[in-house]
């Protein structure tokens, strides 16, 4: 990986970088839209790139369930298997301890699942997780970490913080011998619970680590905490971490809370939230999000946002069509989906040009003056 910071704001941490990986060049900040199981749900891979979209994330537990390391062995890879040329970056399965936590045990091994097919019960190991992932081939790979609800308190919060520092070196470690690390770009996560002591061991711990990784994830959050303590959180951390390392916020998509950690000093962001919300017929605007099942909207003709670039406004559908079809029809869904990775995409642009014109603070002063406003 090449990363370069190329322009700085004076008044926050915000900094734009270019981050060259073996599919091409992305500029940071940016959002990563979810593409779980190797789709974001309802777009081509084609209208994805159309967006002008070139990083996205796949699941590495869930393609290793479906369709199997052999099967993305045998296309060549994860790129190959879905048709994106692009950058592709592979979460490690460690979240799924959290979100599949009825079906999983943790020992010093591994993480220990059951089969949602049919319940046998099998083993990630943080070796075998980066194995799936040099499967997966994805430029940049996650690190199996013990992740624990942002919410949890008590020793199993800093049991999970040491547990994930013993399986980053263990990852390292394998990652190392693969061969692999020249293309396949290893990130540690910082875990460590909402408990600044634990989260700035786990940071000396990491940074320590600094040689052997070519980046930084901040993560459990997003898990329901307090927004104060969430921001302290990300900023402890982005704080600390290198400068010549890119930092990425994992599970952060509400348009307020990415630029409060662009702010900070955070480089990427992914979430399922724009492309799921879409999908519930809501879609993102400057003035805030827009429930186009609303019947007031059923005799509006203006498009979600006048004068968004994305092609859902571009070629004038209305709020009037996609309300009389949020229910009915898969169309909509895609329409909104599109719209709304196009507004995250421009919050994050915009972010870029701003932090690059030197108007960064007032960029967040109209942002947030205008989206919780009454405007809308
Ligand atoms: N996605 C959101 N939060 C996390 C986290 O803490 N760890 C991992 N691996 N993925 C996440
Ligand atoms: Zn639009």
């Amino acid at each position: 990986m090449q990363f370069e910071v190329v322009a700085k704001c004076h008044t926050t941490r915000a900094r734009v970088s270019k981050m060259r990986l073996a599919h091409g060049t992305t500029m940071l900040p940016t959002f990563m839209p979810v593409a779980t199981q190797a789709a974001i749900k309802g777009l081509t891979p084609q209208q994805v790139e159309a967006l002008g979209i070139n990083l996205i994330l796949n699941n590495t537990y869930h393609l290793n369930l479906r369709p199997g390391i052999q099967v993305l062995k045998e296309a060549g890879g994860a790129h190959k298997f879905q048709g994106w040329s692009h950058n592709l970056l592979t979460d490690s399965g460690g979240f799924q301890l959290v979100s599949l936590s009825k079906f999983t045990k943790i020992t010093e091994e591994g993480a220990l699942f059951a089969s949602p097919f049919d319940g046998k019960p099998t083993m990630l190991t943080p070796e075998e997780s980066i194995s799936i992932q040099h499967a997966i081939g994805a430029d940049i790979i996650m690190q199996l970490d013990d992740v624990v609800s942002s919410l949890t308190v008590g020793p199993r919060v800093e049991e999970a913080m040491w547990r994930t520092i013993r399986w980053l070196d263990r990852c390292i470690e394998f990652h190392q011998k693969s061969g692999r690390d020249d293309v396949q770009n290893l990130f540690a996560i910082v875990q460590g619970g909402l408990n600044p002591d634990l989260r700035d061991k786990c940071l000396d711990e990491m940074i320590a680590r600094r040689d052997r990784v070519a980046g930084y994830a901040i993560g459990g959050l997003s898990g329901g905490e307090e927004k104060d303590v969430f921001w302290r959180v990300i900023k402890q951390c982005a704080d600390k971490l290198p400068e010549d390392r890119p930092r990425y916020s994992m599970g952060i998509g509400f348009a307020e809370d990415l630029l409060v950690c662009v702010a900070l000093g955070v480089d990427m962001a992914d979430c399922v939230f724009p492309t799921r919300t879409a999908r519930f017929g809501v879609a993102l605007t400057p003035t805030g999000p827009l429930n186009l099942r609303l019947s007031k909207h059923a005799i509006d003709f203006r498009p979600i946002e006048e004068g968004c670039p994305c092609p859902t406004c571009a070629n004038g559908v209305s709020r009037a069509i996609l309300h009389h079809n949020a229910t009915l029809e898969t169309a909509t869904a895609h329409a909104i989906t599109q719209h709304n990775l196009v507004f995250q995409a421009r919050i994050m642009g915009g972010a870029r040009d701003a932090i690059i014109n030197g108007t960064f603070p007032d960029y967040l002063k109209s942002f947030f003056a205008k989206y919780f406003g009454d405007a809308g």
